[in-house]
């Protein structure tokens, strides 16, 4: 078997870069261990950046998102038992569409197979070989046999966990990581938002997030201990921590509703160095991961493949690699940038199991700040709504 650029994993970033590479006619093929049922049915990020959005809709996947997604030109932060609007509209001129992570993979599946894409569902042991010299390889196996897929280049997105990375040779790679002292317990529930607007809280028992998927249906947060045990944790005890940390009126109006899905997510920073290696690149989850309080893992998924596809794409036309060569260098700039921004955002809003007074106050005068000053609600919004992309 033989493509252009073979892609390992089919999450936003490999369905996105195939999809991308397809309408500049470079031909892919796409590795993926799950079914891809389960690939559909993850449920995961829930908003996309303005220049997502616009990446999306020009790789002729915009369809449904421009449909059914919710434009939201502002959050609330909520704390000292008061909510506070940042307005991005007003401050930044731009908005986020919130649009499931599972309902973006639907249509990127949909667009890939209809195109006569080829995506390999439930491929078994990928192995990926020979990245330093000019004929990299994928070996996997489907249905008890082995296959190999030569290829020109490797486009690893394959998430956090995924093969690529870990093929890199140790003393190549640098890596970067922080982990946090806590977690997300999530759940979607058939319940209609409390607000129309996503709301951030800052509580003393611990954050929450009162986010959505749609008008009849809620995707809700709250913080819990990384090691935390979802057996004891039934539905109606979920329902009681956020009324207690969302407070006032609202949590009067927060409906129960059956959940549909019940996860913890650990909460972790990590950049592996650089994100590239011969003729394979990295991109998505695979190079890097951000706590999720910013809503920016997924976004610099997009970021990332399109960096690439516009490397790839000169080096078919021309045959130059002067993009290919500058490909992590232009990645890591926004990374580091979508780094210390949700690290910021965690930071200031969760609760610290080993913080001092000092740092409650601290954490309450930046909130304080950021609500109250023009220059600083800016500098939220403005990395909320996602960063110049050149
Ligand atoms: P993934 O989605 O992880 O895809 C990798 C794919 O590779 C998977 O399908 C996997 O099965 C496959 N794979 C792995 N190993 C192999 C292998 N060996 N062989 C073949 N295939 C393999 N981001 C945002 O931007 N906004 C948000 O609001 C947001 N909220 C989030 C909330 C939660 C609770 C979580 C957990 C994450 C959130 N994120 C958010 C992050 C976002 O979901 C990820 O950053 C995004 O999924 C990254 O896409 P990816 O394609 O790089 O990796
Ligand atoms: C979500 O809706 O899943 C979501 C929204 C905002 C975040 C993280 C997750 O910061």
């Amino acid at each position: 078997m033989r493509t252009q650029v073979g892609i390992v994993g089919a999450g936003p970033a490999g369905l996105l870069l195939s999809q991308l590479l397809h309408l500049r006619g470079i031909e892919t093929v796409i590795l993926e261990r799950r079914s891809r049922e389960y690939v559909e049915g993850r449920i995961r990020a829930g908003v996309l950046e303005q220049g997502t959005v616009d990446l999306l809709n020009k790789a002729q996947v915009g369809e449904r998102m421009r449909r059914v997604g919710l434009v939201h030109e502002g959050i609330e932060l909520s704390f000292g038992g008061r909510r506070h609007r940042i307005d991005f509209r007003a401050l930044t001129g731009k908005a986020v569409t919130v649009y499931g992570q599972t309902e973006l993979t639907k249509d990127l599946i949909g667009a890939r197979l209809a195109a006569g894409g080829k995506i390999v569902f439930e491929a078994e042991d990928v192995s990926v070989h020979d990245f330093d010299r000019d004929r990299p390889k994928l070996r996997f196996r489907k249905g008890g046999r082995a296959h190999v897929l030569s290829c020109d280049f490797i486009g690893g997105c394959d998430g956090f966990h995924g093969v690529c990375r870990a093929s890199v040779p140790r003393d190549a790679l640098t890596t970067y990581e922080r982990t946090y002292p806590f977690a997300w317990l999530g759940i979607l529930a058939e319940t209609p938002p409390v607000s129309d607007e996503l709301i951030y809280c800052q509580h003393e028992r611990g954050f929450a997030l009162f986010s959505m998927r749609s008008p009849s249906l809620s995707r809700l947060y709250i913080q819990c201990a990384p090691d935390e045990n979802l057996d004891e944790w039934p539905d109606a005890r979920i329902w009681d921590e956020l009324r207690a940390r969302l407070g006032g009126d609202a949590a009067e109006a927060l409906q129960s509703g059956p959940s549909l899905e019940k996860s913890i997510a650990p909460m972790r920073s990590f950049v592996a160095e650089p994100m590239r290696f011969g003729r394979l690149f990295l991109a998505g989850d695979a190079a890097h991961i951000v706590p999720p309080t910013g809503a920016k893992g997924l976004n610099l998924a997009a970021a990332d493949v399109r960096v690439l596809a516009r490397a790839l794409t000169e080096f078919y036309a021309s045959g130059r690699t002067g993009l290919i060569e500058a490909y992590s260098d232009a990645c890591l700039r926004r990374v580091w940038k979508a780094q210390r921004f949700s690290w910021w955002m965690t930071s200031m809003l969760h609760r610290f199991p080993e913080r001092q007074p000092f740092d409650d106050r601290l954490q309450l005068a930046e909130l304080d700040y950021v609500t109250g000053s023009i220059a600083a609600s800016t500098a939220l919004a403005e990395n909320y709504v996602g960063l110049p992309l050149d």
